[in-house]
């Protein structure tokens, strides 16, 4: 690189506080500097100083100023007096599916440290007899619905520069699992930096930072920059129907939900369900000064965890499961100034492997070193028109696989799967083996393809073959 155009470089890295960077220049080979430069490229340097005062060197307050009240939720099924008005949104819903409006979304651009997993989330095997990954899983619930619908439901997967190239393999690797190729889109959010806590960029080695995805809530941006936004709008999309890849019960598309989103003229609606225990990590929803939000299970007073109403009820229930649905022309609108939009940051801290900015030598600590910085989704139904939160039953749609082992792990999301293949067959009147305690004697799966709910089962019956005690039974 010519001595001017580094000179600017380093320069540029000085007025933004991060010299350090080009520390290992001169010893470095030409294509570890193109490295160091490209990732040097992804980040957006100007907003970095200020972050670095407020959230890294500073602490961001965590302290919930203002009123807190629970959330009104709309039920997830209609009592007598909501009966029609329920219909009336499945109706509207339905239509909104089949007239081309609603796209999907599911945002895999996480690193799924937790689970321990090395390839991106959604590749991993979850289905209990076949075995079919998280992706597959969508993919054929989407197909399922193109064909009911008789609709294009294009489907946009949001991933990270970490995992976008595996990704788009699999896809292609599983024949995009029989969707047009041109209905899915990927597109890849950004990436902020993770630093030192005296604000110094990190080094994962002499030619590379330590650069995460920057939230879920990066989809917003990352929808405009991509094109994937103007793509939406080329297809006739107004509404985004958006969920988290690392659950498998999510429904693609619902006509109740989108029916009720729009029935309201909401912007950003959600779905929450019932929490498990006072202190189950998921977002509460709540509202704060009035306007409806989500505060982490990390930083909801805990006081307000543990609260009881009036008739002895958890009062701040409602546990986020992160499905939204979102108005094209909101994403639009937040967006319209991209220099200017932004999300509120969120930190953590974290332990990561880096190398030491003066010897090069690397570091792997024992204790947290680095702060993370993310935004989220969920920050934006504050800026929404008319948000509604809309309540789901979790047996039906929320079983996250979020670890190893334990609480939300594989496990529980097989066990879950089965349980709700279970309760539609015997819906549908078809007998389900079940052992002493009550669980199910059987390993049971339906395909997508085959029914996406209990009614779509039901009106299947005839095809099902009896479930033998004991043995694994594959619905497809
Ligand atoms: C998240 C929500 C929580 C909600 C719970 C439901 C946050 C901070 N909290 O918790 O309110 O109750 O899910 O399961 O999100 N992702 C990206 N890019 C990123 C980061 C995440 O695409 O930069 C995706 C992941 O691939 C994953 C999802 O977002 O699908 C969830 O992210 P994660 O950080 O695991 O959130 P949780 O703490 O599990």
């Amino acid at each position: 690189m010519p001595s001017q155009q580094y000179e600017r470089i380093k320069a540029r890295l000085t007025g933004y506080g991060q010299p350090h960077l080009l520390h290992f220049w001169p010893e470095l080979s030409d294509t570890e500097r193109a490295s160091l430069l490209a990732d040097i490229e992804r980040v957006a340097f100007e907003p970095l100083p200020k972050l670095v005062e407020t959230h890294v060197r500073g602490h961001p307050s965590v302290h919930i100023g203002g009123r807190i009240e629970p959330v009104d939720t709309l039920p997830a099924r209609a009592d007598g007096k909501r009966a029609e008005q329920y219909e009336e949104a499945r109706r509207r819903g339905t239509e909104l599916i089949c007239q081309g409006r609603v796209a999907v979304l599911t945002v895999a651009g996480g690193q799924g440290t937790r689970l321990g997993y090395r390839g991106p989330k959604g590749c991993f095997e979850i289905s209990p007899v076949r075995h079919k990954p998280l992706f597959q899983l969508f993919a054929e619930a989407i197909l399922a619905a193109r064909r009911r619908y008789a609709a294009r439901l294009p489907w946009y997967v949001m991933t990270s520069p970490g995992n976008d190239v595996q990704t788009q393999k699999f896809f292609e690797a599983h024949r995009f699992f029989d969707l047009p190729r041109e209905d899915v889109i990927f597109f890849t959010q950004g990436v902020i930096p993770a630093f030192s806590h005296d604000g110094l960029i990190l080094l994962e080695s002499k030619h590379n930072l330590v650069l995460s995805p920057d939230g879920h809530g990066g989809t917003l941006l990352a929808l405009r920059r991509s094109g994937a936004l103007q793509d939406m709008k080329g297809r006739g999309t107004t509404v985004i129907s958006y969920f988290q890849v690392d659950n498998p019960l999510a429904k693609p598309v619902d006509p109740l939900f989108l029916g009720l989103h729009d029935r309201a003229r909401s912007e950003m609606s959600s779905k929450a369900v019932s929490k498990a225990d006072d202190l189950e990590r998921v977002g509460n929803f709540v509202r704060l000064d009035g306007k409806v939000q989500v505060i982490e299970y990390s930083d909801l007073p805990e006081e307000l965890s543990h609260r009881r109403n009036d008739k002895g009820l958890r009062a701040f229930d409602a546990g986020s499961i992160a499905i939204h649905a979102l108005d094209v022309a909101f994403v639009e609108r937040l967006t319209a100034d991209e220099s200017s939009f932004a999300l509120p940051w969120h930190r953590a801290d974290k332990k990561v492997t880096c190398v030491d900015p003066h010897t090069g030598k690397r570091i792997e600590p024992d204790e947290p070193n680095a702060v993370k910085l993310e935004t989220f989704i969920f920050d934006a139904i504050p800026l929404a028109r008319n948000p509604i939160v809309c309540q789901a039953l979790r047996r039906e749609e929320f079983s996250p696989v979020k670890n190893a082992t334990g609480v939300d792990s594989a496990e529980t999301a097989r066990r879950d799967m089965v349980l709700r293949a279970a309760r539609w067959l015997e819906q549908a009147g078809v007998d389900v083996p079940r052992l002493p305690d009550g669980r199910p004697n059987a390993v049971i799966e339906i395909s997508p393809l085959f029914a996406l709910d209990a009614e779509m089962l039901a009106e299947r019956k005839s095809e099902i073959l009896p479930i033998r005690p004991g043995e694994s039974t594959y619905i497809g």
